[in-house]
């Protein structure tokens, strides 16, 4: 309230304030007389409530900062791009995990009542979560566990309830043991439940990370789990003969093909694509018939990232050939920019897909995947220099950028890149093949191509 700018505040936690106590408040810049009013929007309350409890220390001068710019920039909290607005959604989004992680994993060993006491049951569970969030979580577990009473005990405090109050503390609170027969029902319930032939254990160990399992009974058993549904697998596989794929001669092709030409020379985009041909960086090349390396002008101004080849595009070798590429190429020609003066890639240059039948159904590359492949396009980027790039879908703007947040956010409008060059958003043209509604789909084509008419004012 007396205006002071972020950069003049140090925030301190409680723990490492000792040295402030005693500070003489007088010497505080006072507020206005009468002090001015301060309102902000509901949205950034919500935002400050999930930041507020992250561990993170710089979250009260992230926070402190992001107000302080609300008053003078209303619309700021939609600016995805914007560092300190990324930050704090980031912040709220491990406290959403974490808050997920404690209503999942926190379990209750019952406290048996005296002899002869009658009463509610009451159970006690301790839970180590990342970030401050038991207050956060208590309500959940009120409502859920409503009908006994309970103790969660953690290191960032503590919450209980006894049917009409529900108590919670910060205090970090000492470890309960815990260890008694419930362990056995837990065990005995996890290894019923658990199925070999459905083991994802990359998902698995998504979902239940590592660092929960010692207060997990369940989790010893998992590496045992694991090793043995891998050796059941490995039987199966042994067993079953499977088919070559009908193009598998292409990939054989690919592998065993001598370069009848020189070889390009080192550090040119054309080393880079033929290096390219015989990437393994990840697992997408064993299914894929060909790399689907980038195209055009080794010096364009302007670069478009898709996500990755098609059915189409890796039977040709080409990107954007199929039907999105038939989309693509009219709103170009609409707007008046002929592609071959673009550098057209992928975020992803083989083919990720599943076989049904004659089918190759699409699969979006995950996030591995693309990170893996970012370093084609970054060697890509850096020989071709383009001035302006386009990202057609999350994916492409994930690997350009690391962003992960709505298209809507960021859609149709010129972003600062560093180098002084300028990142382009809109949808990937499959996005507009898959819309079922014809209106619908009518209107998200004319805006692609209103996009693209951006682009060419922007080129
Ligand atoms: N979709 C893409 O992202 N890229 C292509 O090359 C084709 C379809």
């Amino acid at each position: 309230m007396a205006g002071i700018t972020p950069e003049f505040i140090e925030w301190r936690t409680m723990d490492d304030a000792d040295g402030l106590f005693g500070f003489d408040d007088n010497r505080l810049p006072q507020p206005a007389n009468p002090p001015p009013k301060i309102s902000v929007q509901p949205s950034f309350i919500r935002l400050a409530e999930a930041v507020l409890c992250h561990s993170d220390p710089t979250r009260f001068a992230l926070l402190y900062r992001l107000l302080f710019r609300l008053f003078h920039s209303h619309g700021l909290l939609n600016m995805a791009t914007d560092r300190d607005v990324a930050a704090a959604r980031q912040l709220a989004k491990s406290v959403g995990r974490d808050y997920h992680k404690m209503t999942a994993f926190v379990r209750f060993k019952e406290i048996p009542l005296a002899e002869g006491k009658v009463g509610r049951r009451r159970f006690v569970a301790w839970f180590e979560p990342d970030h401050f969030i038991v207050a956060r979580v208590a309500p959940f577990f009120q409502r859920r566990f409503t009908d006994m009473d309970w103790l969660i005990a953690t290191p960032k405090g503590s919450a209980s309830w006894d049917g009409d109050e529900l108590k919670v503390n910060d205090d970090p609170a000492p470890r309960p043991d815990l260890r008694d027969e419930i362990d056995d029902l837990w065990r005995t319930y996890y290894a019923s439940i658990f199925n070999p032939a459905r083991l994802k254990v990359k998902m698995m160990m998504a979902e239940m990370p590592k660092k929960y399992w010692k207060n997990l009974p369940e989790a010893e058993l998992i590496p045992g789990m694991i090793a043995k549904a891998e050796a059941d697998v490995l039987e199966m596989a042994v067993k079953q003969a499977s088919e070559p794929l009908p193009f598998h001669h292409r990939i054989q092709e690919a592998a065993a093909r001598v370069p009848t030409q020189p070889l390009p020379a080192v550090g040119t985009l054309a080393a880079v694509s033929e290096a390219a041909r015989s990437c393994t960086r990840c697992d997408i090349h064993c299914l894929a018939t060909q790399t689907v390396f980038g195209e055009g002008p080794a010096n364009a101004d302007v670069m478009v990232v898709g996500e990755q080849p098609g059915d189409h595009e890796d039977l040709a070798g080409r990107p954007f050939v199929g039907p999105a590429g038939t989309l693509f190429d009219e709103a170009l020609k609409l707007a008046g920019i002929e592609r071959d003066r673009l550098y057209v890639t992928n975020a992803v240059k083989h083919f990720k897909y599943q076989p049904r039948g004659k089918r190759r159904i699409h699969q979006k590359p995950n996030m591995g995947e693309v990170r893996q492949c970012r370093w084609w396009l970054r060697q890509e980027l850096e020989l071709v220099k383009p001035k302006l790039i386009i990202a057609m879908g999350a994916t492409a703007l994930f690997a350009l950028t690391d962003m992960r947040q709505k298209l809507a956010d960021v859609r149709s409008e010129p972003i600062a890149m560093e180098e002084g060059k300028t990142l382009f958003v809109t949808v990937h043209p499959s996005y507009l093949l898959r819309i079922v509604d014809e209106d619908l789909k009518e209107k998200e084509i004319a805006r692609f191509r209103e996009d693209f008419a951006s682009v060419k004012r922007l080129m």
